[in-house]
């Protein structure tokens, strides 16, 4: 049978009790199915690896990640290792080296989950496709003057036309193929160079599908409507920045950061694409086993879509929806008192009944 290669990189705080979670499931499915198999290999990088050894992943890391399939990542980032260089030195640097420049995080209200905004709103279902490769997180920048009273930091954002083009156009075929209108969120008021451009892009992108709605947002008042009216929103592409932090907020209207999946992918396939959460490492909560694994799980359902593998894709997150309906077996952040552990046994539970 097939065999499908992951690179598993647990990391901090919480992502090695979620992660744990999710090979449970892919265990289970394992099990089930009989045609495929997984084979992993565990990376033990992160800030533990980095108070070790001195950096967070092998200086041949990169090389040593090609040759998988997918990688599945818990979280990276710890109190005792400055954020931006365990972040830039193994998460970001996955993300560039590997060309995932599609960060796909769905923002949907699965049944059982709670929000904010219910009972007025049970239409929460949107695709952020959030450009994963350069803007806002190009990296280029300069720090002048230090130390004097005219320093000054300089951080800028590089937009690509073959960068904006290639993320607009993937949500244009996401849409095509779902029959879905398109939303471009960013703003060209006042980011007089990147977001006139980035419009301007979305402009000549949306002539060559005539047939798809289209809508354009300035992010500061987009961020009103996810709240308000989210049902606006379908298929949504928007840069780096705004996409990291539009993402975090429709987690808050769709049950937490417990329960929100990002695939970090490359749509060419040459190198590996990555498989997260899109929670951090949550230092207040970790070692404690009261982290939330749905997220992570949600994240493996999106790996099965991308091996070719939706039927089990749809299952692992129906299984998810059934853990938050029954209620019984929930981590504190959804109103319960199970363990992550708990939660992921219950999930496999959930597929069993399902068979
Ligand atoms: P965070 O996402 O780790 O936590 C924010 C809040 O959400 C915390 O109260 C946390 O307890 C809660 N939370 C997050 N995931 C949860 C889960 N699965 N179950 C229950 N509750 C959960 O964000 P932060 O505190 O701003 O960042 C902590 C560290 O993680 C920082 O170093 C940051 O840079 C890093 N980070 C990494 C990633 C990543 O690896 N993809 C993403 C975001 C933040
Ligand atoms: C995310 C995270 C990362 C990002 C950080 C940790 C660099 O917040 O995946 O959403 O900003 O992309
Ligand atoms: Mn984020």
């Amino acid at each position: 049978g097939k065999v499908f290669h992951i690179a598993s990189i647990p990391g901090d705080g919480i992502g090695p009790e979620v992660v744990k979670e999710g090979f449970k499931v892919l265990q289970e499915i394992e099990d089930q199915d009989g045609s495929f198999r997984f084979e992993s290999r565990e990376f033990p990088w992160g800030c533990e690896y980095y108070h070790k050894y001195g950096k967070m992943m092998d200086d041949d890391g990169i090389t040593q990640l090609k040759t998988f399939d997918a990688i599945y990542l818990g979280a990276v980032g710890y109190p005792g290792v400055p954020d931006h260089i365990s972040l830039w030195d193994l998460l970001l640097k996955i993300r560039k080296s590997f060309d995932q420049y599609v960060n796909i995080r769905p923002i949907k209200l699965l049944e059982g989950a709670e929000s904010p905004l219910l009972p007025a709103y049970h239409d929460i279902d949107m695709l952020v496709i959030r450009e994963n490769s350069e803007g806002e997180y190009a990296g280029a920048g300069d720090r002048l003057f230090q130390g004097t009273p005219d320093e000054v930091a300089l951080q800028t954002g590089v937009f690509s036309r073959k960068g904006t083009e290639r993320i607009i156009r993937y949500a244009f075929e996401e849409a095509n193929a779902s029959g879905k209108s398109v939303t471009s969120i960013s703003k060209g008021n006042a980011l007089n160079y990147s977001m006139v451009f980035w419009d301007e892009v979305f402009q000549e992108v949306s002539e060559e599908y005539p047939h798809i709605n289209t809508y354009s947002y300035l992010v500061d008042a987009a961020s009103m409507f996810f709240v308000t009216d989210p049902s606006r929103f379908e298929v949504v592409v928007t840069s780096n920045l705004f996409g990291d932090i539009l993402t975090d907020l429709g987690a808050g209207l769709t049950g937490g950061l417990g329960l929100a999946a990002g695939a970090n992918i490359n749509p060419t396939r040459e190198y590996p694409s990555m498989f997260e959460p899109i929670h951090g490492s949550a230092p207040d909560i970790a070692g404690k086993q009261k982290a939330n694994p749905l997220a992570a799980i949600w994240s493996v359902s999106q790996m099965l879509d991308f091996f070719g593998e939706e039927e089990w894709g749809t299952k692992v997150l129906k299984a998810v929806e059934k853990t938050m309906t029954d209620g019984d077996v929930l981590t504190p952040d959804m109103g319960g008192t199970a363990t992550t552990a708990e939660v992921g046994t219950k999930v496999v539970e959930c597929l069993k009944q399902m068979k």
